[in-house]
């Protein structure tokens, strides 16, 4: 299968590093060796989500990558202590963000919040990428009817216009923070579901113009399969973009 667009590649950072310090030192490394490649990549090829204390600072002195939110609130701006929104995310520097990763839904967040999550963060301007994942695979194939399901009630908020800065990231949540992904054919038929729930809702031209990525023990050796056979436009890396080498290593491998 051939390649449809430029890759987006994007890291997960979750709840590391353990300082600002160390957040600074692994982007200026890993932004020197991405200079230092030889073949020609594009300006900016990766895509970082961080904790939100450290955006600001990683968006100033990032020179090939873009610097996104792990999550937002679902919340209009006023009087809810502790609630960080999108409009704020994005003043402070943040170009998009992660929205119902399974880390995040675990902490229970419902299926109202993420919808009203990412209808927010679509209108701030943030490139929203939505992330769905079943939690087990039954043989009769039910958990694709439920990925549908969340993908339509998720942007049940959102008009279609917005559908241009949308990303859908299929995150089995088996495969997440494991040792087994899912196969590329495995990954081939949720982004066929994903597609027809888009078409359901704003029909195929909006539909097309959504990027999928796939998510779930993403390895420098497993990650250019994934685009190749597995349809996807990209991928959403935990552990393996914590780490300057094997990020580095994925970004160039996908940008070939
Ligand atoms: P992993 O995490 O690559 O470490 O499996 C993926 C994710 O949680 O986004």
């Amino acid at each position: 299968m051939t390649k449809r667009i430029t890759p987006l590649i994007v890291g997960n950072w979750k709840a590391t590093p353990q300082t600002l310090d160390k957040a600074l030192k692994f982007i200026k490394n890993l932004d020197k060796r991405y200079s230092n490649v030889k073949k020609k990549l594009p300006k900016k090829g990766y895509y970082l989500a961080v904790p939100d204390v450290f955006i600001s600072k990683l968006s100033s002195v990032s020179i090939h990558g873009y610097i996104g939110a792990e999550n937002v609130s679902g919340i209009s701006l006023g009087q809810t202590t502790g609630a960080t929104v999108p409009s704020q995310l994005l003043s402070g520097g943040a170009t998009f963000t992660l929205i119902g990763h399974s880390e995040v839904r675990a902490q229970g967040e419902t299926s109202d919040e993420r919808a009203h999550k990412v209808a927010l963060s679509l209108q701030s301007k943030l490139l929203t990428i939505l992330c769905i994942g079943e939690h087990k695979r039954d043989k009769e194939g039910n958990y694709l009817a439920e990925l549908e399901d969340d993908v339509k009630q998720s942007l049940s908020l959102v008009s279609r216009n917005l559908f241009t800065n949308l990303v859908i990231a299929y995150e089995p949540v088996w495969a997440i923070g494991g040792d087994t992904p899912a196969t590329p054919q495995e990954c081939f038929e949720v982004v066929i579901a994903i597609r027809r729930a888009l078409s359901s809702l704003v029909g195929i031209d909006y539909a097309k113009k959504v990027h999928v990525l796939y998510g779930g023990t993403v390895t420098k050796e497993n990650a250019l399969s994934f685009i190749q056979d597995g349809g996807v436009d990209g991928l959403l890396i935990g552990r393996s973009s914590q780490d300057v080498s094997s990020f580095l290593h994925i970004i160039t491998t996908c940008h070939g």
